[in-house]
């Protein structure tokens, strides 16, 4: 396993290695939902890369950026057993040198929201995949569901920019009690961690109605807004219940819908998602 800081390190190790390449792009702190992206990317091609990045680009000021974990050598660890051919862990001065001034801006996918929630967010979020996507050039990228904004913003990106590289979206890896995995996680106390059960909980509830055959975007929005309601600790930054392609609030649900939400607790901000179908 090839660990590359500069982006030269990566260019002449892929001129070395021809055949088909996976890309699994981290911001590090790996969990099992990460890993189970990378066993994916090993079973699909015969060359798979890491990239282990904390993007400054894709945070606003003042947000968790600085105290963002960084485990760089238990993440090299975590890897080991993949075999994974090559870890890209660049600096940030790598990936944006003096006088850096080009952005990707995917339009209208990015404005509700996380976008809304994060402006500029996504903004930066695309630039870093392009240049990932132009450095390591990969056939595949892995992304998880969790993200499920950052997937449709990504796939779009792709199509749009004629971008040659298939998006395979791995699924939401839970803990025993539903809580998505996110290196986010580490910062909650062990009450917030507790109460942060609640998301799922909600998505469920919600889930259950539409599969009772509850069509209302607004009742639906009220069924996980009531179930987060009964946890204390937990502040509602949004709760959607949207059309998984554009998505836009629904008032009529006809076949499918993105239910998904951002919830604080503390100073710690949780997304989760669940895609329903008739
Ligand atoms: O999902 C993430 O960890 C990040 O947004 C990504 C895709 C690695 C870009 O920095």
């Amino acid at each position: 396993m090839l660990l590359a800081k500069s982006i030269s390190e990566v260019r002449a190790f892929h001129k070395k290695n021809v055949g088909t390449w996976g890309l699994v792009p981290t911001m590090g702190a790996l969990h099992q939902g990460h890993l189970s992206l990378v066993a994916r990317a090993r079973a699909e091609n015969e060359h798979v890369a890491v990239s282990i990045f904390v993007n400054p680009t894709q945070f606003a000021a003042g947000s968790d950026f600085e105290k963002y974990p960084r485990p760089l050598e238990r993440d090299l660890e975590m890897l080991q057993p993949f075999n994974v051919d090559l870890v890209f862990a660049p600096t940030a001065a790598e990936m944006y040198p003096p006088n850096f001034q080009t952005y990707v801006n995917v339009q209208d996918l990015t404005q509700p929201l996380e976008g809304a929630m994060r402006p500029g967010h996504f903004r930066g979020v695309a630039t870093v995949v392009t240049k990932l996507f132009n450095i390591v050039q990969p056939d595949r990228a892995y992304f998880g569901q969790k993200d499920a904004q950052q997937v449709a913003v990504i796939r779009q990106m792709v199509r749009d920019l004629n971008l040659p590289v298939e998006i395979v979206v791995g699924e939401t890896k839970r803990e025993a009690d539903g809580l998505a995995m996110s290196s986010r996680n580490v910062y909650l106390s062990s009450e917030e961690r507790r109460a942060a059960a609640v998301l799922y909980r909600a998505l469920c509830a919600a889930r259950d109605a539409f599969h009772n055959g509850e069509r209302g975007g607004e009742k639906l929005r009220a069924v996980m807004r009531g179930v987060l309601a009964q946890e204390p600790r937990a502040t509602v930054e949004y709760v959607s219940a949207a059309d998984p392609a554009t998505l836009q609030e629904l008032e009529h649900i006809q076949d499918r819908a993105l239910f998904s939400m951002a919830v604080r607790f503390g100073s710690t901000r949780l997304i989760d998602n669940l895609l329903v179908v008739a």
